[in-house]
């Protein structure tokens, strides 16, 4: 292994940070943040990569600049891309901060400008011109589309960076996209198109938007909600799309004034709601349910009259805004809906009872009938206190699952599907995610055969990475996340 570049990024400790205030353990641990950006190459490998693994994984989180003023919330540090590329039969490292106008202005002044989710302070006036009152941290998801990679942040503008993980700037469709974009964008592998929706504490509170396979936004639809509310994942499937109405109400009034953003409140119940991806201006068809809440979809598919969508669901909302009652959900687990259009009935199946999130399923395969799909599971899931410890890989026909370990004092994460551009099965490819030893301190990024569930091959890290949110992968040769050809 040989540095290739290393930047160290000092900070000072704000005058006003509390000195006796307790550590968040989203600043610790395994989510710890560090202070630097470097570039690695000839790292050292345990096993072989397959020869047919040319791209780049690249995955986002948060890791705070600046030691945050106030309380922190897991959602607010600034974004950082870890990523390592797979050329030449050999392995490279390298780490980059999206480097956000709001970051850009808090190192010129040396310190934090903003608050966040548990504590909003507005910026400076000059600031607030330049950057907004909300950073635009650009910290939970990668996804490429028409040749443009971007950092996402739910709340804001998808922010473009280029494949060295530098920044290049927000991106607003060539002016057209009109309020933010979600972090959990999807892109139909059949069409090549980018489908996707933003969620605004102003009317409308949803617009759904889609992509051509050129990049030019060419549908853009305003649905009516009741209400503000935070809805951080949706599902589409060849001929639909499907929202999550969930009383996870958005309070933007109450964040500016210092209270709880986000409220849980289930005296609204919960709705799903169906759009014809061909009617687009069609009114959504409403599923009522019993409260419940989920960050993140597997994936649907389409069945007769019938959408069927996955998902890891629980019972309430399982992240706190800074609330002195809340209460822990139970940790999430994979669920089944299915949404009959022709009778307006849905039912409801959990599909396992072990905690997992971070589903993801072959992205070549997305909104079909995938026979697998793939989730984190867990070690511990208490209070404010979460391990992944392996993946587990379902086989949503056969009603089995079989599960890959890591190592017994390794922490994981999401684990992102790499398909095998000369195979075409359902689940022939890789499952890729970092993995941190606690105790040594010490990261890999693991490659498991999504076949065999077996370790294909580990790339031995130059750093430790801390714990973040999604990655993907983007083959060497493509114009989107995975595909090699086309898109
Ligand atoms: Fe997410």
């Amino acid at each position: 292994m040989r540095i290739v570049e290393q930047r160290e990024l000092t900070h000072d400790q704000p005058a006003d940070q509390p000195a006796d205030a307790a550590p968040s353990p989203w600043l610790t641990g395994a989510w710890e943040p560090i202070h630097d950006e470097i570039v690695a190459g000839d790292l050292a490998v345990t096993g072989v990569i397959p020869p047919q693994i040319r791209g780049d994984y690249v995955r986002n989180g948060p890791n705070p600049a600046f030691d945050p003023p106030g309380r922190y919330h897991i959602f607010d540090g600034d974004g950082m891309l870890h990523g390592v590329r797979f050329e030449d039969g050999q392995a490279s490292y390298r780490n980059r901060w999206v480097d956000s106008a709001g970051l850009r202005a808090e190192r010129r002044a040396g310190g934090p400008l903003y608050g966040g989710l548990n504590e909003f302070r507005m910026p400076p006036q000059e600031v607030l011109a330049e950057a907004g009152p909300l950073k635009n941290t650009a910290n939970t998801h990668v996804w490429r589309h028409a040749g443009r990679a971007f950092a996402l942040l739910e709340a804001t503008r998808p922010t473009e960076f280029d494949l060295d993980l530098n920044t290049i700037g927000e991106y607003d469709f060539d002016g057209l996209l009109q309020g933010p974009m979600t972090a959990h964008p999807k892109t139909d592998p059949e069409t090549g198109e980018l489908i996707f929706f933003g969620y605004s504490p102003f009317p409308p509170f949803i617009r759904y938007h889609v992509a051509d396979p050129a990049g030019r936004l060419v549908t853009s639809v305003p649905i009516d909600l009741p209400r503000a509310v935070m809805m951080h994942d949706f599902a589409v499937s060849r001929d639909h799309v499907v929202f999550f109405d969930l009383p996870a109400v958005f309070d933007v009034k109450a964040l500016v004034e210092g209270k709880p953003g986000i409220r849980w409140e289930p005296e609204h119940g919960a709705r799903i709601g169906v759009l014809r991806r061909s009617e687009p201006t069609s009114p959504v068809r409403w599923f009522e349910m019993e409260p419940f809440w989920m960050f993140h979809v597997l994936n649907a598919h389409d069945d007769g009259d019938a959408v069927v969508v996955e998902a890891c669901r629980t019972t309430k909302l399982n992240a706190e805004f800074g609330e002195e009652d809340f209460e822990p959900a139970p940790p999430p687990t994979l669920h089944r809906w299915r949404l009959d259009l022709a009778s307006g009935a849905v039912s409801e199946e959990q599909v396992d009872d072990r905690p997992t999130d971070f589903p993801r399923v072959n992205d070549d395969l997305a909104g079909l009938n995938t026979r697998y799909g793939y989730a984190g599971h867990t070690r511990r899931w208490d209070d404010g206190s979460v391990e992944f410890s392996g993946i587990t890989k379902y086989d949503l026909h056969g009603g089995t699952s079989s599960a890959h370990d890591f190592g017994p004092r390794e922490v994981g994460g999401e684990a992102a599907f790499v398909p095998d551009p000369e195979r075409s099965d359902d689940d022939a490819g890789w499952l890729m995610t970092y993995v941190t030893d606690l105790a040594a301190g010490s990261s890999d990024l693991v490659i498991v055969d999504a076949q065999t569930m077996e370790q294909t091959a580990r790339v031995h890290l130059p750093r430790r990475v801390p714990s973040g949110f999604h990655g993907n992968w983007f083959a060497h040769g493509a114009q989107g996340n995975n595909r090699t050809v086309g898109i």
